[in-house]
């Protein structure tokens, strides 16, 4: 997609992965509204993108509410008169029980972020993306959507959902030149990632790298489709890849 002027939403974009991506879509010349629940957050990354003359927005909204899906897509189009480009990056973590010990309101919790949400997003911004017969919607996912690990059912189901739900995009989606990709990365250097086993810091990966990945995915011919996820991880990953 050629990205110059195009309108995109980067949810959880006040952090980590988010704010890297939103820095570089910005930086190409789009247009983005960013989301998560901490004002604070969404201001300091606006605030430090708008300081090089980009435009950026934001707008505080708490993902596990529907209508708040919703009126962020709208809110995007009031703004920007569009959305072009949708990245479902928020998420939460779920881990480190064994399946017989998480419940019921772990995985509601949990689904509600990281897939119900990029669900209600989708549902909103394709028929916008249908008449104009252009869109891209990424899908940042995780290593986690690739293999099974241990004592993270949840989180893991919910990642390999988000790469179901780039296959069923495509399905009904492809023929209107509306891509979708996930990129899966590792282990990352944000404060979900550091917040994790702190024996693999040395490894992980930058969220700017991921940020990377994702415009140049973006930025592919729209004659090429991307068909499976993409995953990155650290090259020296203990025990995995
Ligand atoms: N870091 C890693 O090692 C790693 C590896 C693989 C995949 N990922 C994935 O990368 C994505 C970004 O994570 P990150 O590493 O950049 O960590 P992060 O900085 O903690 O980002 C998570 C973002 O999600 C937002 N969020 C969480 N709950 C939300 C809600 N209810 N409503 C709206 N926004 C919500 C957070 O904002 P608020 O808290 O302000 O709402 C935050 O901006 C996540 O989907 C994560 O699963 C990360």
């Amino acid at each position: 997609m050629d990205i110059k002027g195009k309108a995109a939403i980067v949810t959880g974009g006040g952090t980590g992965i988010g704010a890297a991506i939103a820095e570089r879509l910005c930086s190409a010349g789009v247009r983005v509204m960013i989301a998560g629940r901490r004002e604070h957050r969404l201001e300091s990354t606006t605030e430090s993108i708008r300081k090089k003359n980009l435009e950026i927005s934001y707008r505080p909204t708490d993902l596990r509410d529907a209508k708040a899906c919703i009126a962020l897509v709208q809110s995007t189009i009031d703004v920007y008169g569009s959305v072009d480009i949708l990245v479902n990056n928020a998420g939460v973590l779920c881990l480190g029980r064994t399946i017989e010990d998480y419940s019921a309101d772990d995985w509601d919790q949990t689904f509600a972020v990281n897939l119900r949400a990029a669900f209600l997003l989708c549902t909103a911004v394709l028929p916008v993306m249908k008449s104009k017969k252009n869109g891209f919607i990424l899908m940042i996912s995780s290593d986690s959507g690739i293999h099974y690990f241990p004592d993270e059912v949840i989180y893991g189901l919910t990642k390999h959902g988000m790469n179901d739900l780039v296959q069923y995009i495509l399905a009904e989606y492809k023929q209107y030149n509306i891509h979708s990709v996930a990129l899966c990365p590792g282990l990352t250097a944000t404060e979900m990632g550091l917040s994790l086993n702190p024996a693999h810091r040395e490894n992980v990966l930058e969220a700017e790298t991921i940020a990377d990945w994702a415009v140049w995915v973006i930025t592919q011919p729209d004659k090429i489709n991307v068909a499976k996820p993409i995953l990155i991880s650290p090259m020296y990953d203990p025990g995995i890849n």
